[in-house]
């Protein structure tokens, strides 16, 4: 049995990892640490305690905590570590940069210096899930190879590629068995409802208008969640020490034809409901330093990992939005007042 520890286990992609990890990866015990920050939940992880009674354990605690991290290490002997924690919004980190500098930088370090303590034998491996935004924004044509140079715009960014180059630091300097992904924007469940396809559907569910940053030209390359996440676990599994692997599925989409998309598929899954009326696209103010186009090469993970994107964009977005309108319980627990309050800063110009 092989212990690994999950970090961020309780938000969007990390949730769905330990599930998929958990059915897929018979042999490995899933060891999640998360300090629930407002976008961990866990609801998100129901039902995994009985199911996997033996191979599945949470433990609420901040990754930047020293002396927490440092214990459980101790405790658990782990096999390697996957850090999906991180604080993840752009915008988020437009508002308030500081907490993406603790969390994303100051957190991934101490993650890196129990590693360096507890794993001697440089068989464990320190996986760092990283971002295709550290490559900044590209014009028209082009895709990000893992040789294009990191070139961050937001906060959020900037500190992700700071995490990436602490990582790399730790295998020339201690030889740590690090490797590095970075993946394109990832749709499906569970994700919170601030990122843009959640974020538009439950507007659109609650008759708000849809704001599109701009004028939606920008473009994201989308990839469905599980494909991700085989990713990671193949770059966790075969992926080569010191080296950074791109994950993506071929998917560029402009936001405003996305929006789009999921305003007609609502309408397709919801005929029948009297209440639902199509809903008003409003172009409100950009975004500061809102990168234009981000398009993923992932031939390396392709080649080396055998890595393969399966889930069409169609199907993907499909079971996305029938996963929201059918678990509104879920996305309605959430919407605090915290969120409110986000919102209504965020979006104050856009009313
Ligand atoms: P998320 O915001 O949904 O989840 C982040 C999780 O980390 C939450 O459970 C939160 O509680 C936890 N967390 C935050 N600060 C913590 C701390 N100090 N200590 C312990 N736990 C903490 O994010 P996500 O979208 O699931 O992204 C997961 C990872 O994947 C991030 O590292 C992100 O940069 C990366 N990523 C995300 C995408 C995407 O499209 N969402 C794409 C590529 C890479
Ligand atoms: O590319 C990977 C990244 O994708 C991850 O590293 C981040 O953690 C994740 O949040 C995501 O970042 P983006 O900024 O691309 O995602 P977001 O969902 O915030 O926005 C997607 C696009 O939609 C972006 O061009 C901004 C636009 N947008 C977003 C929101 C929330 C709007 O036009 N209106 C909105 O209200």
């Amino acid at each position: 049995m092989k212990n690994i520890l999950v970090t961020g286990g309780a938000g969007f992609i990390g949730s769905n990892f330990v599930r998929r990890s958990l059915k897929l990866k018979k042999d490995w015990r899933i060891v999640v640490l998360d300090a629930l920050t407002y976008a961990g939940n866990l609801e998100n992880l129901n039902g995994l305690e009985d199911e996997y009674k033996d191979r599945y354990s949470f433990n609420k605690l901040d990754i930047k905590d020293k002396e927490g991290v440092f214990k459980l290490f101790e405790r658990e002997n782990f096999d390697g570590v996957i850090n999906f924690a991180a604080e993840s919004h752009v915008d988020r980190s437009i508002l308030g940069p500081l907490i993406f500098v603790e969390t994303n930088v100051l957190g991934t370090v101490n993650l890196l210096e129990a590693s360096r303590k507890y794993f001697k034998d440089g068989e464990k491996r320190f996986l760092q899930i990283s971002t295709d935004e550290v490559y900044g924004a590209l014009g028209e044509d082009g895709s990000f190879t893992e040789e294009t140079k990191v070139d961050p715009s937001s906060p959020y960014s900037a500190s992700k590629t700071s995490a990436d180059l602490f990582v790399l630091a730790y295998t020339r300097t201690y030889g740590l068995n690090v490797v590095i992904t970075r993946c394109c924007n990832n749709y499906g469940p569970y994700q919170f409802p601030e990122k843009l396809i959640p974020f538009m559907i439950k507007r659109a569910l609650d008759n708000e208008p849809l704001p599109v940053y701009g004028d939606g030209r920008n473009v994201r390359d989308w990839i469905y969640v599980d494909d991700h996440n085989d990713g990671t676990i193949l770059a966790f599994e075969k992926g080569k020490i010191g080296e950074v692997y791109n994950l993506g599925a071929r998917c560029e989409k402009r936001n405003i034809d996305l929006v789009k998309i999921i305003i007609e598929k609502l309408k397709n899954n919801l005929k029948d409901r009297k209440d639902f009326k199509e809903p008003q696209i409003n172009f409100v103010k950009d975004r500061p330093g809102h990168d234009f186009r981000y398009s993923i090469d992932p031939s390396k993970a392709e080649r080396e990992l055998g890595f393969k994107a399966k889930v069409s964009f169609e199907e993907g977005i499909e079971k996305t939005i029938k996963w929201y309108i059918e678990n509104e319980g879920w996305w309605r627990r959430i919407i605090s007042g915290e969120y409110l309050e986000y919102v209504k800063k965020q979006y104050e110009d856009a009313k």
